[in-house]
């Protein structure tokens, strides 16, 4: 059985205070609901912060980046060991990173290869552009994304994969349920063939794109998604809460 799990992205959003702030908003509400993995994701700075709150609860931490050396001359970026002593998650190949970054297939593997050598789970997105949708590559995009950025990988197990149309991202213009049930099918399948049947069943896979509290059930009632990667509503305490709270109601009705 695959615990449901919600995890809020809050991207280039809050200082360490306000950071702090709607942590503290959320955490009583969260700590409430045990049935689902909940886990969220500040910006680097706020992360020791943000631990102490959370420090021994059910709320996990997770970090939106990381650099694949261990340490040494890379100003500005932040390595899997700094990261490992912090949190127990890390979002890998996020959409917005492969646009404005030019992230892709060999840093985005090697980057989880380096999580998974301290521990660290990687979160690994993957999504098509509007255009590969419309001009109907989505699967063909998704599965070559899966592969060169799985390419070294021997184990799987314990991955965490988030499906990010990216159209659907921060738009409003949220993908079907049907929709995203599809494609995750599909992510799914691929695993089979890349790793086995039993890593397939076992990975957990979550959509992300305008999820809401108002929309989540259209994503979380479809037996392929088994959560979802939130970006502006995770920056909302009673929006977040109100999420990981109908995936517990969700979830444990379609058990
Ligand atoms: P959004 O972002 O929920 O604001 O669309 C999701 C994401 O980018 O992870």
């Amino acid at each position: 059985m695959r615990v449901p799990f919600i995890a809020g992205n809050w991207k280039m959003n809050t200082t360490v205070d306000e950071a702090v702030k709607l942590v503290s908003e959320m955490h009583p509400g969260l700590e409430k609901i045990t049935s689902v993995d909940k886990v969220v994701c500040p910006p680097f700075v706020s992360l020791a912060a943000v631990k102490e709150l959370i420090k021994g609860s059910s709320t996990k931490l997770g970090a939106q980046n990381l650099y694949f050396a261990e340490k040494g001359a890379y100003t500005g970026e932040i390595s899997p060991l700094m990261l490992a002593d912090l949190c127990q998650f890390v979002i890998i190949g996020h959409s917005e990173r492969r646009q404005y970054f030019g992230e892709a297939g060999e840093i985005i593997s090697k980057k989880v290869q380096a999580a998974l050598r301290v521990k660290l789970i990687p979160i690994l997105c993957v999504g098509e552009k509007l255009e590969e949708n419309e001009a109907g590559r989505t699967r063909e995009v998704v599965a070559e994304q899966l592969r060169s950025s799985l390419a070294g990988i021997n184990e799987a197990d314990g991955l965490i994969i988030a499906y990010e149309p990216i159209w659907a991202i921060g738009t409003g213009k949220a993908a079907t349920g049907e929709q995203a049930n599809e494609t995750i099918g599909f992510i799914r399948q691929s695993i089979t063939k890349l790793y086995s049947d039993s890593i397939a069943q076992n990975i957990r896979i979550l959509y992300g794109g305008s999820v809401n509290s108002a929309n989540v059930t259209e994503f979380i009632s479809q037996p392929e998604i088994d959560g979802a990667l939130v970006g502006g509503a995770s920056l909302k305490a009673d929006e977040f809460v109100g999420i990981v709270k109908q995936t517990a109601e969700i979830k444990s009705i379609t058990k």
